[in-house]
């Protein structure tokens, strides 16, 4: 959910929405930016939980999933908040991004859409291709693989300060959205 950016669009949208976040205080910016009026008369349910269990939806009932997962522990979203994932190096993490997709399959009708947006990372001058490892785990839970998209990804907070080093490899400037569909 983070700041709530999805939820703003589903209000706007007309759509009925649920959104899950581990940190209350994402909770809090959420609740407050969706402080506005509009012509809607959608449900927004705003949820403190794990994306890693769902169980209070039952299955087969949501018709759209739109996930924007931290990057594994590139940014550290709390300092010590019990299964917030961006504390976790990349093996645990990709374990509980296997209960997040398992989870996502269950609640989701069958034939409808789950998206995901996921960067790589780079280590030692060396990428980990988060983004595929990541794909693996939802192809894994049983979807299908839609679509990848490809989203430009410039001026992010640290891209000054790399730009002006002496490099030996190419910036990230992308991140993908991966759409999977429950056959
Ligand atoms: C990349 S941010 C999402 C940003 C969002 N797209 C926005 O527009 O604000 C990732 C979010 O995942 C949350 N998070 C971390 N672990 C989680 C978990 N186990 N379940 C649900 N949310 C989690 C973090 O608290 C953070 O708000």
């Amino acid at each position: 959910m983070g700041s709530g950016t999805t939820l703003v669009e589903a209000k706007l949208l007309n759509r009925n929405a649920i959104g899950v976040d581990i940190n209350p205080q994402s909770v809090s910016i959420s609740e407050t930016n969706l402080q506005f009026q509009c012509d809607t008369t959608s449900k927004v349910h705003i949820r403190n939980g794990s994306a890693t269990d769902l169980s209070f939806i039952k299955d087969g009932r949501i018709d759209f999933i739109c996930t924007h997962p931290p990057y594994a522990n590139i940014i550290k979203y709390s300092k010590e908040i019990e299964n917030d994932i961006s504390l976790l190096p990349i093996d645990d993490f990709l374990t509980e991004i296997e209960k997040v997709a398992s989870e996502a399959y269950r609640v989701l009708k069958k034939g409808k859409m789950c998206a995901i947006m996921m960067g790589d990372m780079r280590k030692y001058g060396k990428v980990i291709p988060l983004g595929f490892k990541v794909m693996e785990c939802f192809l894994k839970a049983g979807f299908a693989s839609k679509e990848i998209i490809i989203k430009e990804q410039h001026n992010c907070k640290s891209t000054e300060y790399w730009e002006n080093r002496n490099n030996n490899f190419l910036l990230l400037a992308h991140e993908y959205i991966f759409v999977f569909q429950k056959v």
